[in-house]
């Protein structure tokens, strides 16, 4: 989906249900350095709201935020809510690039949700297909060309430039899973509304899942069993999390609930994984992030949960910082995720 192409600064934009974030990097090496990165708090309503004042709202926040991240740069690479965004792999015949671009724009209207006239189309070759030699896998993407539309209108006037918009839960792939992992790997990220599970193999993401809930869920649930008020409830989530032992498990209780529904989806990934790519397709490593990566016990209840290894991801990993930012960086990465993969991209 990107519009310009050569551009040299920009910065990556996400824009969460619970605040904005920006990363921006410099330099022209594979691994690049981090120049600015910044976030404001949003209130939870906003970001999703069709209406004009609190977009206004919006586009206060995200001017706010790009003068204390002091950005001089007009140019940004826009995140998409995973929920607004259909991801879907499939087969296709092996042709030449220009023959491949004209064969997928025909067929695509059988293979998205959307009518193809309403949408805009994005796809990227993975390789070839596990199931038929004469062809090779594409993920197609697709995204309403009215929720583009006013994302870019609310942006303009914002006085940014969009230079590409790409789906959250590929931009945290970029940034999350490590660049030489051979076998396949898994990134969780809790976001306050919604949970997004990605599976790649070898920088390609093969299956993406955006399921309509997360953390929010899961305090409204302890604030009402355990009769206190959000805020409380929220301090109660992420100081006990899945722990059993502490307040005679009122907490894990409260959380478990929606933490079955991740793993039945979970579950179901897996599966849909390994039929398509046979039992070799082992999924090597679960990478957690967002609020998975902060409620206690999470990682540790996933990896005995599914036998594979789950450990806390790094938003900066592909980011070359100061020895003696360390340690602010590494405060804040589960919330980084998603604007430093698509800072990330190669423009
Ligand atoms: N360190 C923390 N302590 C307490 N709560 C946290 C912490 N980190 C994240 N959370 C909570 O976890 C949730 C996920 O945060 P995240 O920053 O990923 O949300 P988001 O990107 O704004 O949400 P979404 O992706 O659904 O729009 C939020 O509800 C947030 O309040
Ligand atoms: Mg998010």
């Amino acid at each position: 989906m990107s519009i310009l192409s050569g551009v040299s600064e920009f910065f990556g934009l996400d824009i969460g249900t619970t605040a904005i974030r920006l990363v921006q990097l410099k330099g022209n090496g594979p691994v690049k350095h981090l120049a600015k990165y910044g976030y404001i708090p949003l209130d939870s309503r906003l970001a999703m709201s069709d209406s004009k004042p609190d977009q206004l709202k919006v586009i206060q926040a995200v001017h706010e935020l790009l003068g204390q991240a002091r950005i001089t740069t007009k140019n940004a690479v826009v995140g998409i809510p995973s929920q607004r965004v259909f991801t879907t792999v499939v087969d296709v015949d092996r042709l030449s690039p220009k023959e491949l671009a004209k064969s997928i724009k025909y067929q695509a209207d059988s293979l998205i949700p959307t009518p193809l006239a309403q949408s805009k189309l994005d796809w990227a070759l993975l390789g070839d297909s596990p199931k038929d030699k004469a062809k090779v896998e594409i993920l197609l993407s697709s995204v309403p060309n009215d929720f583009i539309e006013q994302r870019l209108d609310l942006l303009e006037a914002s006085g940014l430039n969009v230079i590409a918009f790409e789906p959250d839960n590929l931009a945290l792939a970029r940034a999350l899973i490590p660049a030489g992992a051979t076998g396949p790997q898994m990134v969780i990220d809790i976001g306050n509304k919604t949970t997004d599970i990605v599976i790649s193999v070898q920088g390609g993401p093969r299956l993406t899942r955006s399921i309509p809930t997360g953390a929010e869920a899961m305090v409204r649930t302890a604030a009402q069993t355990l009769n206190i008020d959000d805020k409380q409830a929220q301090q109660f989530v992420f100081k006990f999390g899945l722990n059993k032992d502490k307040l005679e498990g009122q907490v894990y209780n409260a959380v478990i609930g929606t933490i079955d529904i991740l793993v039945t989806e979970i579950e179901k990934s897996i599966k849909f994984f390994v039929t398509r790519y046979g039992e070799s397709a082992k999924i090597e490593r679960i990478i957690v992030t967002g609020a998975a990566s902060v409620l206690p016990e999470f990682p540790l209840f996933i990896a005995n949960k599914f036998g594979i290894s789950a450990e806390i991801g790094n938003s900066w990993r592909n980011v070359a910082f100061p020895a003696d930012r360390q340690n602010e960086l590494l405060a804040v990465s589960n919330h980084f995720g998603v604007a430093a993969g698509l800072a990330e991209r190669i423009e």
